[in-house]
C-alpha cells in the first residue's frame, strides 16, 4: 500500500503525540515547583488558633462524634469546620466566663465567622473528596495522625503523591468496615491504650483494642494481616473497588 503521509510528518506526529503526552505532566510539576514547599511542611508543628481548641478535649474526655463539628465528612468531598453556633450549643452554658472562650462568645456577639488557620491542603491540581475515602471505612487517622490526642491541632501527615498512590495501589490493606471510622474513638474512650487479648485461633479473650486501633491511636500506618485483610479483600470486592484504575493520573489530576 502506497504511504499517505511521508516520513517527515510521521516525525511530525510524533512529536505532536509526545507533546500531548509530556506537556500535561511537565505543567503539573511546574505548578508543583512553585507551589510545592509549604504544603508538605509543618507536619507535627502545632499552629496557633483564635480559640486554643482542643480535639484531646472534645473527642476522648467528652466523646463528641466528629460529624457533630465535621459535619458534612460522609456526605460531601468538603468535612466542613463547625460554626460557632455549634461551639456555642454547649459553650452558652458552660465555661462562659472563661478567657479561653472569649473570641468564641465575641464572634457570637458580632456575628463574624472565626477565622481558623487551616493546616492540611493539597495543590489545586490535586482532586479529593472525603465522602467516598469514609465509605471505604478509611480511618480520619490515616490521613491525618491521632487527631484524638491533639491538644492544639496540628498537620498529622505529609500528602504526598506517593502517600496516596501506596494506598491506592493496594486498598484491600487499609480499607475497613465503614463503622469502623467511628468505633475507633469510642474504643480508645473504653479502653484507654489497653489491647484486646486473643487466643491462638484469634477469638478474643478479654476487650480491648485491636492492633488495627492501637496503630491507629498512634497515627502509625497499619497494614490488614491476617483476618483484617480477609475482610479488606471482601469489602474490595462488595464495593466494587478496581485499584488498577485508581492509579491513573486522571484519578486526581483532572
Ligand atoms: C467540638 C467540635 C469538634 C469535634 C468534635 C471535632 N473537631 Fe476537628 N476541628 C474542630 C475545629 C474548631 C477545628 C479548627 C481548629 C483546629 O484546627 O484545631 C478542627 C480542625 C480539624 C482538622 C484540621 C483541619 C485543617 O485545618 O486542615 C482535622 C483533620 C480534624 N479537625 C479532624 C477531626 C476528627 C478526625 C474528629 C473526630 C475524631 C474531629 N476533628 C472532631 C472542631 C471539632
Ligand atoms: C458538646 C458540648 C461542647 C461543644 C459542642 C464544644 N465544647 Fe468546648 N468544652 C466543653 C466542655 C464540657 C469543656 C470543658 C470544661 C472542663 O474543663 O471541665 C470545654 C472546654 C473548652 C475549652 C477550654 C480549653 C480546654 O479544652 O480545656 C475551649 C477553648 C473550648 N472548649 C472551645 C470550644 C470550641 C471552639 C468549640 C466549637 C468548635 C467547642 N468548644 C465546642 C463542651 C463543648
Ligand atoms: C484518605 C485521606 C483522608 C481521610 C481518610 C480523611 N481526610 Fe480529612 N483531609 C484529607 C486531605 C487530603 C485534606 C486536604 C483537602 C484539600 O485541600 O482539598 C483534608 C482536610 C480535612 C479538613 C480541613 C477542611 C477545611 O475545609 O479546612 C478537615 C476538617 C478534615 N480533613 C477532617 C477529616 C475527618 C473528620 C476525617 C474522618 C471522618 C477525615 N478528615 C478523613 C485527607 C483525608
Ligand atoms: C488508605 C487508603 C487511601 C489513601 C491514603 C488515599 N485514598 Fe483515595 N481512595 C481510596 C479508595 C479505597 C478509593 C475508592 C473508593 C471507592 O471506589 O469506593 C479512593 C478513591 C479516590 C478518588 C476517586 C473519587 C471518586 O469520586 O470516585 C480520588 C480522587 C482519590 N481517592 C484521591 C486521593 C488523594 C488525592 C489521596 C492523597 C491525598 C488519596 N486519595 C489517598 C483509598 C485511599
Ligand atoms: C491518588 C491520587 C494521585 C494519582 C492517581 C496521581 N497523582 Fe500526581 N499528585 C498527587 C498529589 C497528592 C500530588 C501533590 C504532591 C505534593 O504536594 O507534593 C501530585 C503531584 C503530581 C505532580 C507534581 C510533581 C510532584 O511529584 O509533586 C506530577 C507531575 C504528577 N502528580 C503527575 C502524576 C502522573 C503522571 C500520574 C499518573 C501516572 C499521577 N500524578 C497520578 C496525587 C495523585
Amino acid at each position: 500500500m502506497a504511504q499517505i503521509f511521508s516520513r517527515k510528518s510521521n516525525v511530525y506526529a510524533r512529536v505532536v503525540m509526545l507533546a500531548l503526552v509530556v506537556l500535561p505532566i511537565s505543567a503539573l510539576a511546574i505548578a508543583s515547583a512553585i507551589t510545592r514547599s509549604p504544603y508538605n511542611t509543618n507536619v507535627g508543628i502545632p499552629i496557633t488558633q483564635p480559640v486554643p481548641f482542643s480535639h484531646e478535649h472534645h473527642v476522648v474526655e467528652l466523646g463528641i462524634d466528629c460529624r457533630y463539628c465535621h459535619t458534612y465528612v460522609e456526605k460531601s468531598g468538603n468535612p466542613g469546620l463547625p460554626s460557632t453556633q455549634v461551639c456555642m450549643s454547649c459553650h452558652s452554658q458552660i465555661w462562659t466566663d472563661s478567657p479561653l472562650i472569649a473570641p468564641v462568645r465575641q464572634s457570637w456577639r458580632d456575628n463574624k465567622p472565626i477565622v481558623w488557620n487551616r493546616l492540611n491542603w493539597l495543590p489545586r491540581y490535586v482532586y479529593f473528596a472525603h465522602n467516598v475515602h469514609i465509605a471505604a471505612g478509611i480511618s480520619c487517622n490515616d490521613c491525618h495522625g491521632p487527631i484524638q490526642s491533639m491538644m492544639i491541632t496540628y498537620k498529622g501527615k505529609a500528602f504526598w503523591m506517593s502517600f496516596c498512590l501506596n494506598c491506592h495501589r493496594q486498598p484491600e490493606k487499609f480499607i475497613s468496615p465503614r463503622h469502623d471510622v467511628w468505633k475507633l474513638y469510642r474504643d480508645i474512650e473504653r479502653y484507654g491504650n489497653h489491647l484486646e487479648i486473643t487466643n491462638g485461633q484469634g477469638q478474643q479473650i478479654s476487650p480491648g483494642l485491636t492492633s488495627r486501633e492501637s496503630a491507629l491511636l498512634e497515627g502509625k500506618y497499619y497494614e490488614n494481616q491476617g483476618r483484617d485483610l480477609v475482610i479488606g479483600e471482601q469489602l474490595k470486592r462488595d464495593l466494587h473497588i478496581q485499584s488498577a484504575l485508581l492509579t491513573n493520573c486522571s484519578v486526581c489530576h483532572h
